[in-house]
């Protein structure tokens, strides 16, 4: 099959994209990397397929460029792009959730209309539940907390709509809590991973015994990808029923894999924080004839294993930036004499990695909270 992924080099597309290749798919890729998170780890996720013949990665923004180029051939859209995050979705920031969760959808699905697609995946989020339950099921009442949700709830409605007015093969997946390896640097686990590195607090919102239902990012890909074939048009469903945990017991998890022990801070509750997200997996399992399977013990080792080498790789090249600075003010006998021994580089070199190691822990400290996508 023809796939496009929407959002193809962030932390759930780039998976489903080596997914796909893997299962021989053509996969042509769009992504615009926006600047909610660097671009440099959105590269590094695309690394593994970059040079796959049969995968295209088309750098552009998916609210403004021509949809028609990408479109043609298309025999189903896996549609993942958004601006997610639940905090930052209030005040002056909630245009480009407007413009990337809701004008993208609905572009989307209007350019499509008339292409006889097989499939469209919609990626939602458990965050359009809001606080109405323990156990979240399909067919609830539900009232988004944050403006995040609202907006993810809006495109799981477009959906619905194309598949009734349009017959649009549409299918809105709500995903709880993702992580894995290349998760996005604003999620929790990614964030706890990192200040443990940097032997720096970990930084909570709440109590820390909001529960979450943790679903490992292969999990979810294997939903993801039979939802192009399983009989599911014009369906909701769940994705989640990986492992409800509460922040503190998945940190504890976390301390026990690296064996180092970490300070906490605890802040102020956030808006937009739901206290439990649990999926209630029935239909799910109805659908797709499983749910996800991986524990949270062994997602977070994978995790933190991918984690180790990620920072590892941030922080050499930090390093590397601060070291070469542009040489404005040219001491000609100093030069000479740092050229004979090389001693003066390195120890600059030293210094500098040293000095943004102390500038990322305070950093840390100031900038380091939690999130728990829902
Ligand atoms: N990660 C989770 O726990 C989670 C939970 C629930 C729902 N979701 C949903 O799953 C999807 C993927 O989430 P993720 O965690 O991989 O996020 P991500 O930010 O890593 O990936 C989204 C990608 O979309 C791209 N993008 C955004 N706007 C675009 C635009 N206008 N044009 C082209 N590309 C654009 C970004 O550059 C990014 O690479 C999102 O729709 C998100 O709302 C994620």
């Amino acid at each position: 099959m023809k796939v496009l992924v929407t959002g193809a080099a962030g932390f759930i597309g780039s998976h489903v994209v080596a997914r796909l290749l893997k299962e021989g798919h053509e996969v042509l890729g769009v992504d615009n990397f926006d600047i909610y998170y660097p671009r440099s780890q959105k590269e590094k996720n695309l690394i593994p397929v970059l040079l796959h013949p049969k995968f295209k990665l088309i750098d552009d923004n998916l609210a403004t460029m021509a949809l028609i180029t990408v479109l043609k051939g298309t025999e189903a859209i896996i549609h993942l792009a958004a601006q997610p995050g639940v905090r930052g979705s209030w005040g002056s920031s909630f245009h480009r959730y407007v413009t990337n969760n809701i004008h993208v959808t609905q572009r989307l699905l209007e350019e499509s209309k008339s292409n006889k697609l097989k499939r469209f995946v919609y990626a939602s989020s458990s965050s359009v539940y809001g606080d109405v339950g323990e156990v979240l099921h399909e067919e609830m009442k539900i009232q988004p907390k944050s403006p995040y949700g609202v907006t993810k709830l809006a495109g799981e409605h477009l959906c619905q709509l194309y598949n009734l007015e349009y017959k649009m093969p549409t299918v809105s997946l709500r995903f709880f809590s993702v992580y894995g390896p290349g998760q996005r640097p604003d999620m929790a686990f990614h964030r706890f991973c990192q200040n443990i590195l940097h032997e720096a607090p970990l930084t909570i919102y709440g109590d820390g015994k909001q529960i979450r239902d943790f679903t490992y990012v292969d999990d979810v890909v294997e939903i993801i990808t039979s939802a192009l074939t399983a009989d599911v048009v014009g369906q909701v469903v769940n994705v989640g029923g990986g492992s409800p945990a509460t922040l503190l017991e998945a940190t504890a998890i976390l301390e026990e894999i690296s064996g180092k022990t970490t300070a906490k801070t605890f802040l102020e509750r956030q808006k937009g924080d739901v206290f439990s997200t649990r999926a209630d997996t029935t239909k799910l399992e109805r659908l797709f004839g499983t749910k996800p399977k991986t524990n949270l013990r062994e997602g977070l080792v994978r995790e933190w294993e991918w984690m180790k080498k990620f920072v590892l790789s941030e922080d050499e090249e930090q390093s590397i930036k601060a070291a070469v600075q542009p040489i404005t003010d040219v001491d000609e006998a100093a030069l000479a004499e740092s050229r004979a021994d090389g001693k003066a580089h390195k120890k600059a070199s030293r210094k500098a990695a040293k000095a943004v190691k102390g500038k990322k822990k305070a950093v840390l400290k100031e900038t380091s909270p939690e999130t728990t996508e829902t």
